[in-house]
């Protein structure tokens, strides 16, 4: 399974770099905001930074809704970096648009899917990721896990070669569920990657091990 942190945060995404287990990186226009990247000169230069960073895939997201001004940003986003994936939203002329892309051989992410419809369709244009929000569809009281268990039928009976992108992954118990239903990627904040590593019993063992050296060695 990889690990994509899903963050603008250039320190966060540095962090997650350093423990040594990241694959890449997903943005969208309201975590380049909640960073205060704006103006498209600057919204360029942060991604070029992600990918000074991170080893791996960066997602940046279209802002153009129409087949003609998504293929003009994918082309000039695709440009900036070979680790760049064009993100395009689950709408028609988005299909158009990951169709156009897939011929061409640049990645591309269709993001915002909530059904697994959705997903097949994005597979069929031939998306690189396809990312269903979990977390979303929670929040709405939908069972997000479940819909990548769908996805991920579907694309077996196929055998699609997207990948299912886990999104809107919200805490440490949604990574590990969406590994077990065999999601080929995640994409969440650094604390729910973190979460992973945590257990009392590791801990506890751990104290009592220093303190059985240090009695042993003082
Ligand atoms: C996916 O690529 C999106 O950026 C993201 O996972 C959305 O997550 P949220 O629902 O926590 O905003």
């Amino acid at each position: 399974m990889k690990f994509f942190i899903d963050t603008a945060n250039l320190d966060q995404i540095k962090d997650a770099q350093d423990l040594g287990v990241l694959d890449g990186v997903t943005t969208n226009p309201s975590l380049m905001a909640k960073e205060g990247i704006t103006g498209a000169d600057n919204i360029i230069e942060h991604y070029k930074k992600i990918c000074e960073i991170v080893d791996g895939d960066v997602s940046a997201e279209v802002i153009s809704t129409d087949f003609d001004g998504m293929v003009k940003e994918g082309e000039e986003l695709a440009k900036l970096h070979d680790q760049i994936v064009v993100k395009i939203p689950m709408i028609k002329d988005g299909i158009k648009a990951i169709k156009y892309f897939s011929d061409k051989g640049i990645k591309t992410n269709c993001t915002l899917v909530f059904s697994a419809g959705q997903a097949l369709l994005a597979a069929k244009a031939g998306a690189t990721y396809v990312s269903p929000f979990i977390g979303r569809l929670d929040d709405i009281s939908t069972d997000g896990l479940n819909l990548i268990a769908e996805i991920r039928l579907i694309y077996d009976n196929y055998g699609f070669e997207t990948e299912i992108l886990a999104a809107s992954v919200r805490h440490t118990m949604h990574v590990l569920e969406c590994a077990k239903l065999g999601a080929d990627v995640m994409t969440g904040p650094l604390s729910s990657i973190e979460g992973l590593m945590k257990h009392p019993l590791t801990d506890i063992g751990l104290a009592k091990f220093l303190a059985d050296y240090k009695k042993g060695n003082s």
